[in-house]
């Protein structure tokens, strides 16, 4: 079985402040996507890894990735990505040569995901999965809520779920290709993960344990924690 990892990385970061887009800022002087994509090929399983890059980018990523060292067995494709996550996903899908039928998709915005659990989301799509979910569970308790109309209004609470039910989603998500393929083309709603379209095809999606630096760098504060993270590893 083949995989390929699918890099979602043509996102703004909005959230994170004025500045270059997202994925090409720089985490202690190499740009965030470089670590995104050293993250999947450190995989021995990776055999290709499509970067999804800023519609304006896709050059600039083109000579990030030719200046920076990959593994010997890892080649890498990159495409111009679209408006919404979901369409560079999709992107990135259509771009995938035959022979591959494992993919993970994987959001250059969670730079630090250590191997081992790269390792462990692929090894349970060979097991027969047809979608996987690296996830952690939650430190806060999680409430829904009546979403305000005028911003910083009070929102009256709706339900408090059980937390220990509760997961927090990280990346990479593995799935079997076609499955993926599938979701992409039937699911035409806006979602936040791929996963959440294969559970629309009525799908069994299970869940692997995820790891704390795997985190999603969103905000300024998630800078400074992931430079943190990579002084203590010293890169
Ligand atoms: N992404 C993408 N194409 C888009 C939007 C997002 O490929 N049109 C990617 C981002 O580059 C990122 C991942 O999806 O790697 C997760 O999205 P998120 O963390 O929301 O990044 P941004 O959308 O860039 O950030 P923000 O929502 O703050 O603008
Ligand atoms: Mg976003």
């Amino acid at each position: 079985a083949r995989t390929a990892a699918v890099i979602p990385a043509a996102g703004r970061g909005v959230r994170l402040g004025p500045g270059a887009p997202k994925a090409l800022r720089a985490l202690n002087g190499t740009p965030m996507l470089i670590h995104a994509v050293r993250a999947m090929a450190a995989s021995r399983a990776v055999s290709l890894v499509v970067v999804v890059a800023p519609p304006d980018g896709a050059a600039e990523v083109k000579t990030l990735l030719d200046a920076h060292a990959l593994p010997e067995r890892t080649e890498f494709l990159v495409v111009p990505g679209g408006d919404s996550r979901q369409e560079s996903v999709r992107i990135g899908l259509d771009a995938l040569p035959p022979g591959i039928d494992i993919v993970l998709v994987h959001d250059a915005a969670r730079p630090l995901v250590p191997v081992d659990t790269v390792d462990a989301v692929i090894e349970a799509v060979r097991e027969g999965a047809p979608a996987v979910v690296p996830a952690l569970p939650l430190a806060d308790t999680v409430k829904q809520v009546e979403p305000a109309v005028v911003a910083g209004e009070p929102e009256p609470v709706v339900a408090t779920p059980e937390r220990a039910l509760l997961r927090a989603v990280q990346t990479p998500q593995g799935f079997d290709r076609d499955t993926l393929v599938r979701a992409h083309e039937t699911v035409t709603e806006n979602v936040t993960d791929d996963a959440s379209m294969v559970e629309q095809l009525g799908l069994r999606v299970v869940v692997v344990p995820g790891h704390e630096e795997a985190f999603k760098v969103t905000r300024p504060l998630d800078l400074v924690l992931a430079e943190a993270v990579l002084a203590r590893r010293r890169l």
